[in-house]
């Protein structure tokens, strides 16, 4: 079975396009991630689509509005059996806890597992300088860990955070709190528009549960030959 902790991204706008990945990267990858460009292109096929073909799916559109919106949202996204569901976790502590409320309410009613719920801490494209622009007067690393301190109070399974602040949140929420991690770039690789990046060992090593890949695999040249790159480095450091 391939390691689910490589969540390869499908950051790509078309139904082709996912399907050349995917059938390009085989067995090799068995967890997706499937965020807005896709969503907002295709809708909850390309979820139906993946799930047939027994992959795990992260359904990342990160849910960001009032708690019952929120709580409503998730609920609606639940009928397409994503295993991974998330909210902003700039919502606040109660929009959390009703997101996490409704959602296992809705997943008992249907009789099925209840999907993961985390939530995303800051995005790993900000700097101390974005953050600053935005009036915070304390730093990120302090403002993820609050969150993800947040998240676990209002009984969220994990949090997205970047691979720097993975071992502090690793310390304070526990060994069974989910840590998933973008921001990943093996050595050599273009960092974009990441600012918080680290290597997939690297991310692994300080505590991740499961990394998120986008361009570092689709963007690739040899996207199969990426992904097994990325697997082996993983496997060295268990
Ligand atoms: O291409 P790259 O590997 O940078 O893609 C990272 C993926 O993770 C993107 O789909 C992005 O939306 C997502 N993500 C992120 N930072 C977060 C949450 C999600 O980069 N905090």
């Amino acid at each position: 079975m391939a390691d689910e902790r490589l969540i390869a991204a499908l950051d790509v706008p078309t139904r082709g396009q996912v399907e050349q990945l995917v059938v390009c990267l085989g067995d090799s990858v068995s967890y997706y991630k499937v965020g807005m460009e896709l969503f907002y292109a295709l809708g909850g096929d390309i979820v139906a689509w993946l799930k047939e073909r027994e992959k795990k799916v992260f359904l990342d559109l990160k849910l960001h509005d009032i708690p019952n919106t929120v709580g409503n949202g998730l609920c609606s996204l639940l009928r397409l059996r994503p295993d991974i569901l998330n909210v902003h976790t700039a919502g606040g502590l109660r929009m959390m806890q009703t997101a996490s409320e409704a959602l296992h309410h809705a997943a008992d009613q249907a009789g099925i597992p209840c999907p993961k719920l985390i939530g995303v801490t800051v995005l790993t494209s900000m700097d101390a300088e974005d953050w600053a622009g935005l009036g915070h007067t304390g730093t990120i690393a302090d403002a993820v860990l609050r969150r993800a301190k947040l998240a676990q109070e209002a009984g969220l399974d994990g949090v997205v955070a970047s691979p720097a602040e993975t071992a502090e949140i690793r310390r304070a929420c526990g060994e069974d709190f989910l840590i998933v991690t973008p921001g990943i770039r093996p050595a050599g690789v273009s960092h974009d528009d990441q600012r918080r990046v680290m290597t997939p060992a690297g991310a692994i090593r300080a505590g991740a549960s499961q990394i998120v890949v986008g361009r570092a695999i689709y963007a690739s040249e040899n996207p199969h030959a990426a992904a097994e790159g990325i697997l082996k480095e993983m496997e060295a450091v268990s």
